[in-house]
């Protein structure tokens, strides 16, 4: 396939309406979903020239861990429902493209299994905190046990954004699919049908509504990892995850899927490094397409980038070999627009590259 989006329509092609629908949509009017790609596609470049770009390299270092490219596998739920291999078959596709994952607490397949299948390459495990804090820590221990590098908490979802089409829909697991990593501990690894979506009503019903900066505090010294959260968008929040510990933010609006009318990722990311995020590392996702757009973030100040969507797409086109596809051919274009901006290496790319 010659580019990410290429894989799109065969990916829907492979999956049920209602696994498609679940993946693709943003909350409400999806006008923040647009709105993030829409962004990334109005940054303008200004190359440089005469820069001798004969090598190049990819190479960073996040949280003082090397990485193959600034890039990792956003978390993203039940991916088996894009392919039956699911978590699995992705990070192994990820490692074969020297790329790390965040793996979702709402995984189809074990955290430990995910693990060894993502080998060597850097690996973060995503938390939901459910309001059984008993159960929260036993999945924090079992992600620190598993060699998981740091634990990215999601802090943009007290209750979970309406998305139409899964309302429509009726949004369940089918049967037979489970929670894996919940599997055995009362009724928190099923999501079933209800009257609109089955995993809205699981987030009332299991998510903490509740949870506040004292928890980032508890998940810090319990995890003794380092603690990313993900879901930031505005500059004050910044500040204070630094003093609560946080060695890093993901500036994010979850792919459009929680608070539609939501600032996009391009503008929360400029503000936040107008303010100074004063040492806390900054990672960016939504609407990343292009591996000209992942030059755009780290222009504008990002460390990395998680990407989403077009791994899944990867994933039920072809499995491993489909998101490796879809990592290698962002690593490529990276590459080229690094060449092309007369940038060597990620250190070197900064704000002169932005019109
Ligand atoms: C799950 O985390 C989702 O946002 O759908």
């Amino acid at each position: 396939m010659k580019n990410v989006l290429a894989f799109e329509r065969p990916a829907k092609e492979r999956m049920s309406p209602m696994a498609w629908d679940y993946y693709d949509s943003g909350a409400l009017d999806e006008i923040t979903l647009r709105a993030n790609r829409d962004a990334w596609d109005a940054i303008r470049l200004a190359p440089r020239i005469l820069r001798d770009v004969a090598k190049r390299s990819t190479e960073t270092s996040v949280l003082g861990r090397r990485w193959g490219a600034p890039l990792m596998v956003a978390p993203m739920a039940f991916q088996k429902l894009g392919h039956a291999e699911g978590e699995a078959a992705t990070a192994r596709g990820a490692r074969d493209a020297g790329v790390g994952i965040t793996l979702s607490t709402l995984s189809t397949v074990p955290l430990e299994t995910v693990a060894t299948e993502a080998g060597d390459a850097p690996r973060w495990f995503q938390l939901y905190v459910h309001r059984d804090r008993e159960l929260t820590r036993y999945l924090v221990d079992r992600a620190v046990a598993g060699g998981y590098e740091a634990l990215c908490v999601t802090v943009d979802a007290p209750l979970l954004g309406r998305r139409e089409r899964d309302e429509a829909n009726a949004f369940s697991l089918p049967a037979g699919m489970e929670l894996e990593n919940l599997k055995g501990l009362g009724d928190t690894s099923r999501v079933e049908a209800e009257s609109k979506s089955g995993l809205f009503a699981y987030f009332l019903q299991q998510i903490d509504p509740g949870l506040s900066w004292n928890d980032i505090d508890w998940l810090a010294s319990v995890a003794k990892i380092p603690v990313v959260l993900k879901g930031v968008l505005n500059p004050h929040d910044v500040a204070i995850a630094r003093d609560h510990g946080a060695a890093a933010v993901v500036v994010s609006n979850h792919g459009g899927r929680q608070f539609d009318t939501a600032v996009d990722t391009v503008t929360a990311l400029r503000r936040i490094v107008d303010q100074g995020p004063g040492g806390i590392e900054l990672l960016v996702d939504g609407g990343i397409r292009r591996g000209s757009d992942v030059l755009k973030a780290l222009a504008l100040g990002a460390k990395a980038v998680l990407i989403g969507r077009p791994v899944l797409w990867g994933l039920a086109v072809d499995a491993a070999a489909g998101v490796s596809a879809v990592l290698r051919i962002l690593i490529d274009e990276l590459d080229l627009a690094m060449a092309l901006c007369g940038t060597s290496t990620i250190d070197e790319i900064d704000g002169a590259a932005l019109l």
